[in-house]
């Protein structure tokens, strides 16, 4: 098979148009992200007719400025990599079918990733020499997973949310105080002013499996400030964060032990909270664990990651098929 070299990702998936150019599954000579949150902002969330419509304006532009930054031609991509789902369908259509059309211009091949499966390779761009089996925390603003990364392109599924997704908690709780759009670094911000102990909230299924479930804790959230409405609003952010993040690390500590692993890694938009961070270093030294903390670009939502999963799904499975369409609700 042929060594492809140069990849380029794209990624649509929600509301970041994304594109960029990473060598040989590890290299990054460019990533762009350019955020539609200022359009989304007025409306409290992601409308996904507007998002899809964005990233149709948005995408060429960020294409070609990724090429650009990666002081490349495009003949000198070697092939076109773009999240194929989960995510909004309108959205994706836009990534999947410009990366079809750039294929089959340059005449290089197409391949699909799975957007989940990108999150996880987060952690290989900044740490090349990461070692399987490892165990990864993904959590983000629709999935909540604890993966058993047994080789490349070889996963179990170990726990998932039975309910919403952590980033969806902080994103709903984020609303309920006014804090906006998009909801976990405003709690971030305002948690750091607040008392992580001032309440006491509810750890659902904390010692029980490895399942999550978050919508308990954003009733219970509610329910406080419904009746104590003088509270403080940093100390809600702070304690809400608190038992979103004891309730992630303490499983994620019982996975790594379950499966004998030797690492523990996050991603996803929500392993760019602070709070969380601190306490997956916490846990890792106490536990004699390695941990790998991509940095908060590599966290949220970007095309670096698709392009390196993208590198490997090509060496594993080859190309895609070029009818391999999008797909709103896969699974990794
Ligand atoms: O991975 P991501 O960028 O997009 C999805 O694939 O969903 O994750 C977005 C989610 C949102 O729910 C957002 O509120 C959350 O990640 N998030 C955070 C932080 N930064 C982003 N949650 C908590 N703390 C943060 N600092
Ligand atoms: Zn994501």
């Amino acid at each position: 098979m042929a060594n492809f070299e140069n990849i380029l990702g794209i990624e649509t998936s929600c509301d970041e148009t994304a594109a960029a150019i990473v060598v040989a599954g590890k290299t990054i000579r460019s990533s762009v992200v350019s955020s539609q949150i200022d359009i989304h902002a007025r409306y409290g969330g992601v409308v996904p007719e507007i998002a899809s419509r964005a990233h149709v304006e948005l995408l060429t532009p960020v294409v070609a400025q990724a090429v650009v930054e990666a002081g490349i031609e495009n003949e000198e991509v070697d092939a076109v990599a773009a999240t194929y789902g989960p995510g909004l369908i309108g959205s994706l259509l836009v990534g999947v079918s410009a990366a079809k059309a750039l294929s089959l211009v340059w005449d290089v091949p197409y391949v699909a990733v799975n957007h989940l499966e990108g999150h996880l390779y987060a952690s290989f761009l900044e740490e090349p020499e990461l070692e399987l089996p490892l165990v990864v925390l993904l959590v983000s603003g629709g999935h909540t997973q604890l993966i058993h990364m047994k080789g490349h392109g070889d996963y179990d599924v170990l726990g998932s949310t039975l309910d919403d997704a952590a980033g969806e908690a902080f994103d709903k709780v984020a609303r309920y105080l006014g804090l906006g759009y998009p909801g976990g670094p405003a709690i971030d911000a305002l948690a750091m002013e607040g008392d992580p102990e001032a309440i006491s909230f509810p750890r659902a299924m904390r010692n029980d499996g490895l399942d999550f479930s978050f919508s308990g804790l954003k009733t219970s959230v509610v329910n406080h400030v419904r009746k104590n409405p003088d509270v403080d609003a940093a100390d809600v952010a702070a304690s809400f964060q608190e038992a979103v993040a004891d309730v992630l690390v303490a499983k994620a500590r019982r996975a790594v032990k379950q499966v004998g692993a030797t690492g523990l890694a996050i991603g996803g938009g929500v392993a760019a909270n602070s709070r969380l961070r601190e306490a997956v270093l916490d846990a890792c030294t106490e536990d004699g664990l390695q941990a790998f903390l991509p940095s908060r670009a590599m966290c949220t939502d970007n095309a670096a990651m698709i392009a390196a999963a993208g590198w490997h799904r090509l060496h594993s499975d080859g190309p895609s098929r070029i009818d391999q369409g999008a797909e709103s609700s896969v699974r990794l």
